[in-house]
């Protein structure tokens, strides 16, 4: 007997095979809250990485993107950022709102691969955990370029991605399409700049941070 084949991999090959890299996110989360689908990243805390690193914000403006649920946005915003959260499934920008009724974060449907102009520069810190990864690596030179375009001057950008170079991609077959390091490093574009470089998690993840 097959185990059989989870939802989300399911709608992600619909999808993908129409030429939409991120139509399936939203019917994952939809066909989840009819009780039909599990959303496999949704953890109902925050990323423990971002937990153990988050700095106070004092005010100053931090951008979560592919926010899903709301977890590290609260999580930021608990430690005093001015938070915007953005993510391309209105269902899940909607649970976010409703899971946090008394929230302070902006919850925003937008699209990493077409994002609002007012956005450029605007950050002093982007949060970019596993979303670039989840689209087809084509899709990838515009999603770093947007994720790089965001950071204000002095402002950090984290990326963290699964790390290519402790999978075995030989029979591979994304999502997510996992990052090397050279895909990390060219977040550093147009005035951005790597600041540390490292793998966690056993070597599973990157953990990088670049400035302007
Ligand atoms: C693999 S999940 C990761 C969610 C969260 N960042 C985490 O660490 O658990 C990817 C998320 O990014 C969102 N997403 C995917 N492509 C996106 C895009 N182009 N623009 C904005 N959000 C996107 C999905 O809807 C989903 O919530």
């Amino acid at each position: 007997m097959t185990t059989p084949e989870p939802a989300d991999r399911i709608l992600a090959r619909a999808s993908l095979a129409e030429g939409n890299p991120t139509g399936w996110f939203e019917q994952l989360y939809t066909a989840a809250a009819r009780g039909e689908a599990e959303v496999p990243w949704t953890r109902g805390e925050p990323n423990a990485d971002l937990a153990a690193r988050v700095r106070p914000g004092e005010g100053r403006r931090a951008l979560v993107v592919g926010c899903a649920l709301g977890d590290d946005a609260e999580l930021l915003s608990a430690h005093g950022w001015a938070v915007t959260g953005f993510d391309v499934a209105p269902t899940a920008v909607e649970a976010a709102r409703a899971r946090f009724p008394e929230s302070e974060v902006d919850y925003v449907v937008a699209d990493l691969l077409n994002p609002p102009g007012e956005w450029a520069h605007a950050f002093d810190l982007v949060v970019e955990i596993i979303n670039i990864q989840a689209m087809p690596r084509e899709f990838r030179p515009a999603a770093v370029q947007s994720l790089a375009s965001f950071l204000a001057p002095g402002g950090t950008a984290i990326v963290s991605e699964v790390a290519e170079e402790n999978v075995d991609m030989t029979h591979w077959q994304g999502p997510p399409w996992p990052f090397s390091r050279t895909d990390v490093e060219s977040v550093a574009q147009h005035g951005v700049r790597l600041v540390s470089l490292e793998t966690i998690r056993d070597g599973a993840r990157y953990w990088a941070t670049f400035t302007r």
